[in-house]
C-alpha cells in the first residue's frame, strides 16, 4: 500500500523507510512479539510512545496566538484524532489495542525511559524551537504515520493481533494527515530562513524517531523472554 500525495511526502517516506530498514525494526519487532508477553510489553511501551502525542499540537498551536492560519492545521489535525465525523477517537482505538492483548491497566504503566527521552525531547522542541521548526516538526512528523504504521501493521498481523486491535494500525496505516499541514508547510518555508528552519526540524524529527526505535527494541529486548521458565 503506497499513499504518495507530494515530493516531500514521497522523500520523507523514503528517507524513513531505509532508517527502518536499516535498524531492522521489523524483523526484532516481529521477533520481540512474538515471545513471552512481547506483544504484552510492546502495547505498554509503545503507550508511551503515542498515545497522548496530542498534547504536543496542543503545546505548539498555544504558540500560534490569534494567527489561525498557523494552528488551522493543529486543529484539523486534533479534530481527526478525536475520531472526525463518525470515527472512533486514537486513544479509543489504542485502548481497543491495550485490551486486545491483554496488557496491563493504563494507570499501572510505568514509562520506559527510552520514552521518557523521547517525550522529553519533543517536548522541549515544541516549547522552545522556534516557531516555525516546532510547526514544522509536528507535520513532519505526521509524514511517519504511513512507513511507520504499514510495517507495524505488518508485525500485529504477523502476530495475530484480532481486528479490534488492529484498528488502532489500521487507520494510522492510511492517514494522509500531512496535508492538513502543507499550506503552512509551504508558507513557512517562503520566509526568510525557512528552508534551513524547516531542514532542522527534519533532522530533529529524523534524530528523535530513529533514538526512539533502537530505545524501543532495546527496552523489549531486556522485558521479554524467550520461554516460559
Ligand atoms: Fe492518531
Amino acid at each position: 500500500m503506497k499513499i504518495i500525495s507530494h515530493p516531500l511526502v514521497e522523500i520523507m517516506v523514503y528517507e524513513e523507510d531505509s532508517i527502518l530498514d536499516k535498524l531492522a525494526v521489523e524483523a526484532d519487532l516481529s521477533k520481540l512479539s512474538s515471545k513471552v508477553d512481547g506483544l504484552k510489553r510492546f502495547a505498554e511501551a509503545f503507550y508511551f510512545v503515542r498515545y497522548d502525542f496530542c498534547r504536543l499540537n496542543f503545546i505548539v498551536g498555544e504558540r500560534c496566538c490569534t494567527n489561525e492560519f498557523l494552528w488551522a492545521g493543529l486543529a484539523r489535525n486534533l479534530y481527526e484524532e478525536l475520531g472526525g465525523k463518525n470515527g472512533l477517537s486514537h486513544n479509543q482505538l489504542y485502548r481497543d489495542f491495550l485490551s486486545c492483548v491483554d496488557a496491563r491497566p493504563e494507570n499501572s504503566l510505568q514509562e520506559p525511559e527510552f520514552a521518557r527521552h523521547f517525550n522529553f525531547a519533543w517536548e522541549t522542541f515544541c516549547r522552545k524551537a522556534p516557531l516555525a521548526e516546532a510547526l514544522s516538526a509536528i507535520a513532519i512528523y505526521e509524514i511517519f504515520d504511513v512507513p511507520d504504521y504499514q510495517l507495524l501493521l505488518r508485525v500485529m498481523k504477523k502476530a495475530d493481533v484480532s481486528q479490534l486491535g488492529l484498528r488502532f494500525f489500521q487507520v494510522h496505516a492510511a492517514a494522509e494527515h500531512f496535508g492538513m499541514f502543507e499550506d503552512v508547510v509551504s508558507w513557512l518555508r517562503e520566509q526568510e530562513g525557512g528552508e534551513s528552519a524547516f531542514n532542522r526540524a527534519k533532522e530533529f524529527v529524523f534524530q528523535t524517531q530513529t533514538e526512539m526505535w533502537r530505545g524501543l527494541i532495546a527496552h523489549l529486548q531486556e522485558q521479554t523472554t524467550d520461554c516460559c521458565v
